[in-house]
């Protein structure tokens, strides 16, 4: 089930970052940025189990897609799709017309996720991650 990302979501969003990132998201991070008038967000929920997440911000016309996970154990099944929809949908209903992201270069599972779903790329950032990791910057028309 998808639905809006909630304030009580955070702690577990926070956690879930900890189990999917090197770096992740600490949760007064998530919290102002979940407070800003500009993000939505969205969750996936099984059996009340938070499984995956989506979080964006927009300004004017641009959203970035800001986090985006799912639990390592319910990949592969079409939840970050999922949520990408959800996400895109109510992006364009604000008036959205182009969202960007950025991925590790080494991420390949993350940028054919994001190929499937219609991002291209457009840019790279070197060293944006740390000393020798690149992000690649990735865009959907809407
Ligand atoms: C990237 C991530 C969000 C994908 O989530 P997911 O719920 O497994 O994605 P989906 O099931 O919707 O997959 C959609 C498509 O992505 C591609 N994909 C997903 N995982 C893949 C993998 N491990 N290897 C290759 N392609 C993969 C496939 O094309 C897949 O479509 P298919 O199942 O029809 O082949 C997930 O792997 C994740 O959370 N990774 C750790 C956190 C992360 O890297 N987040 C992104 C930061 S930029």
């Amino acid at each position: 089930m998808i639905r809006p990302w909630e304030k009580g979501d955070i702690p577990f969003i926070a956690e879930a970052e900890k189990e999917c990132f090197p770096d992740p998201w600490s949760e007064k991070m998530i919290e102002a940025t979940f407070s800003s008038r500009s993000f939505i967000g969205f969750v996936f929920e099984e059996s009340g189990e938070l499984v995956g997440y989506i979080g964006a911000d927009y300004v004017f016309e641009t959203a970035d897609i800001l986090l985006v996970a799912t639990r390592e154990k319910f990949r592969k099944k079409g939840v970050a799709t999922s949520l990408f929809l959800a996400a895109l949908g109510e992006l364009k209903k604000r008036e959205v017309e182009r969202v960007l992201l950025e991925v590790r270069r080494d991420n390949a599972p993350a940028i054919a996720c994001y190929e499937k779903i219609g991002f291209s790329k457009i840019g790279e950032r070197e060293n944006y991650y740390g000393s020798g990791v690149d992000a690649i910057i990735m865009e959907k028309k809407l």
